[in-house]
């Protein structure tokens, strides 16, 4: 057993230190100054803004980009990972937002992978591995099958997969980023009863995390980064929501949930007994123009499926979906872009964004067809339709030719949402707004949905963010195993009212 695991103590010297490191990818100074310093037996919680180089320092130390300048040193030691797999064998562990297992292999065979044990003769020990996997499992406190394959297994089970497989490297740093963006409510708190209990053994743990609430939960020390620099680190426990803000951004940051009372129009969508079998059932409302409707709800409850169903990437079995009265296709999304709906969708990065693509191109891509003359599109054209929305959200990038895959996760979500903005659709349905943007650009994007509402616009709001919808929505539609449960008014929303309806059973099922 290794030294380092047997004490955990404040005093102890720190596992990972990088001072003045600095990354530099052409003309973009990703990183200036990356410092940074963790104990063993901490959870070190690294915040900023999109864009401020978290993600780039996290991959200097996994081996995936080398340092232009500046100190690295793991366990007291300089080091200069040329590879991931050098990064690994020294004992680090990355547990992205998006694992990258193998679908077609076993559980267990995705944590040996490369590594299995031989029974003489050269035969894999099957039976061996799969043992160890299952008291991997059971030390992590969690149900697994070590045997079933892992495709179609949740994003939170192929993460807990991939830090049974760090475990069992004995990696002595796990650096987590972003990992609960796409997590439930429970599968969050596993994870950090998982983190938790790595703390314990005295492994050193980075966690990033655009929320607050995670951070102070989770996390016993913080540091912060602006500009790809560092700013500061605390104890969590000396410091506040409010002064973290402060050094993250480096300016007041507006209001949050600014929405606005807007005139209410005629109805632009309504839809009408909404069924998918085993999806959702017997889902109608309307939405009028002026109008910011929530969809709230548990991860799961079928809010994103009613979406995608309403603007026809997803089919369903019965019902009808109106825009301006006139019906619109079932499983017609270019129907629907033509009759004036837009959807931003939850997973971004998979289904919004041409990640080869510039951003300029990604932005005036649903446009186009307007924007050409000829049918051609000329470059200056992309540029000149997009760049008004890549202002308007702060998207960070020095060029709009810069291809989208090197943005920063939270820029590239915004352009997808500046992409889905520039058709000026009369209704938008945007999933989950905010998520994986930085607090600065969520008052932003917040004052834009109440802003295009006060111009006419009707607007579907998914979010898992009860106070986003509170603040934002005029109305509250909540979803409870696939079905509306309740609709609340702005003024009668409270979180206890939501959260009663989203849990309730389908027996219980009322319409206030
Ligand atoms: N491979 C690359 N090529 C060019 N620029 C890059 C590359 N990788 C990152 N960058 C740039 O480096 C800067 C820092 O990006 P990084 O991904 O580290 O930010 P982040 O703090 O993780 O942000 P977020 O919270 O949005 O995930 C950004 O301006 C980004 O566009
Ligand atoms: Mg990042």
């Amino acid at each position: 057993m290794n030294e380092t695991f047997q004490s955990a103590s404040q005093g102890e010297a720190p596992i990972l230190e990088l001072e003045g490191v600095q990354k530099s990818f052409g003309a973009v100074r990703a990183l200036r100054d990356g410092t940074l310093s963790v104990r063993p037996g901490s959870i070190h919680a690294l915040i900023g803004e999109n864009g401020a180089g978290k993600s780039t320092l996290v991959k200097i130390v996994a081996g995936v980009h080398r340092r232009d300048g500046g100190d690295l040193r793991f366990r007291g030691e300089s080091v200069d990972f040329a590879s991931t797999a050098e990064s690994k064998a020294a004992g680090i562990a990355v547990i992205y937002q998006e694992p990258t297992l193998f679908p077609d292999l076993s559980v267990t065979e995705n944590i040996f992978m490369g590594r299995q044990p031989l029974l003489s003769g050269r035969r894999i020990d099957r039976g061996a591995m799969h043992a160890e996997a299952t008291s991997l499992f059971r030390r992590l406190g969690v149900d697994l099958d070590p045997r079933r394959l892992a495709r179609g297994l949740s994003i939170a089970d192929q993460q807990i997969i991939e830090i049974a497989k760090a475990i069992s490297l004995d990696a002595a740093l796990l650096i987590m980023d972003e990992p609960t963006a796409a997590l439930s409510g429970v599968e969050v708190e596993r994870l950090f009863q998982v983190a938790r209990s790595l703390r314990d053994e005295g492994r050193g743990l980075v966690f990033i995390s655009h929320r607050f609430d995670e951070v102070f939960a989770l996390c016993d020390t913080v540091t912060v980064m602006r500009d790809g620099a560092y700013v500061a680190t605390q104890a969590l426990a000396d410091t506040t929501v409010d002064a973290l803000v402060a050094q993250m951004v480096g300016r007041e940051v507006g209001e949050l949930f600014p929405k606005t009372p807007a005139p209410v129009g005629d109805v632009v969508l309504s839809v009408e007994g909404l069924t998918s079998a085993g999806v959702f059932h017997d889902v109608s409302f309307e939405v009028r123009a002026g109008e910011i409707v929530g969809l709230a709800g548990l991860v799961g409850a079928g809010r994103s499926e009613i979406a995608r169903a309403v603007f026809g990437v997803d089919s369903y079995d019965s019902g009808t979906v109106r825009l301006d009265g006139r019906e619109v296709r079932r499983g017609d999304p270019r129907g629907a872009v033509r009759a004036g709906m837009a959807l931003v969708p939850e997973d971004r990065r998979k289904q919004g964004l041409v990640v080869e693509g510039s951003v300029a191109r990604n932005i005036a891509s649903v446009i186009r067809r307007g924007l050409s003359t000829a049918g051609v599109l000329t470059g200056s054209a992309e540029d000149r339709a997009s760049s008004p929305w890549a202002a308007k959200l702060q998207v960070k990038t020095n060029a709009l030719d810069m291809p989208a895959a090197t943005m920063s996760g939270g820029n590239q979500q915004k352009v997808v949402i500046a992409k889905w903005l520039a058709t000026e659709p009369k209704l938008l349905i945007i999933d989950e707004p905010t998520r994986g943007i930085d607090v600065g650009t969520k008052s932003e994007v917040h004052r834009l949905l109440s802003d295009l509402a006060g111009q006419g616009m009707a607007i579907v709001m998914i979010s898992s963010e009860l106070p986003e919808v509170l603040g934002m929505a005029d109305r509250v539609l909540v979803v409870c195993e696939g079905r509306i449960s309740a609709e609340l008014d702005r003024a009668d929303a409270t979180p206890e009212k939501v959260m009663l309806a989203a849990t309730r059973r389908n027996d219980q099922e009322v319409h206030a």
